[in-house]
């Protein structure tokens, strides 16, 4: 039986991508690149960093670092004033119970998101209490080396074998399955196709679930 569960944020927990999403389309349309929501999804799980620069090669721009972070920090203005409005009504179906339960029998939790946000996001969702560890997303190589997932583990004094990892992000997935976790995808399965496990959406995610997984 597993002892840890190891989540993702943005798009497990909270239902944030399409706030990030709009942010970024207002920095690329001000640089006059186009993106669309096929695009966004090589975005979910990838750093601001990283999540900037993809755009600006996908337009064929080059910035100085300097001009690169001040697009960082407007971006992120915008995000937050998009999170102003987030709350215990913003969880994803069935997460608050499924965390819950874990808890309860015993299980430990840790969050590995790619967000400096995170915990922000969980204390305005009332879900902070319920996580053992953090994994500090500055402090590792980002998604989709298994860095975080693997600090995930350690955090909770676990073997990653011990643990599971629940991914919506084809990166993120990458970074379970290469750190030696059960990986378990939500969302589409074609994207999420290399997932030990794959559910359509949160409302699948049971205790029972994680109980019977070996
Ligand atoms: C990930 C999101 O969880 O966090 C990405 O999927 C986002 O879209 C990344 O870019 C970094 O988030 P933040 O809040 O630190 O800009
Ligand atoms: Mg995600």
């Amino acid at each position: 039986m597993k002892k840890g569960v190891i989540f993702d944020l943005d798009g497990v927990i909270v239902d944030t991508a399409p706030f990030h999403y709009l942010a970024w389309k207002e920095t690329a349309d001000k640089l006059g690149i186009q993106i669309d929501e096929e695009f966004n999804e090589s975005l979910k799980g990838i750093d601001r960093y990283n999540s900037l620069q993809k755009i600006l090669d996908f337009g064929n721009v080059v910035l100085e670092e300097d001009e690169k972070e001040r697009l960082m920090k407007e971006k992120n203005d915008r995000y937050l004033k998009l999170l102003d409005g987030l709350n215990k009504d913003s969880i994803l179906p069935g997460i608050e119970v499924f965390i819950s339960d874990l808890k309860k029998s015993g299980y430990k939790l840790a969050l590995a998101s790619a967000s400096k946000n995170a915990p922000l996001i969980l204390k305005k969702t009332g879900l902070l209490e319920y996580f053992d560890n953090i994994a500090e997303p500055g402090s590792v190589r980002a998604k989709p080396f298994p860095d975080i997932f693997q600090k995930g583990a350690e955090l909770l004094g676990l073997d990653t074998a011990e643990c599971v990892g629940i991914e919506d992000s084809y990166a993120g997935l990458q970074a379970i399955n290469d750190a030696g976790i059960y990986s378990i995808g939500i969302g589409d399965a074609k994207i999420l196709s290399a997932a030990d496990m794959n559910l359509k959406s949160t409302d699948f995610l049971t205790l029972e679930l994680i109980n019977n997984i070996v």
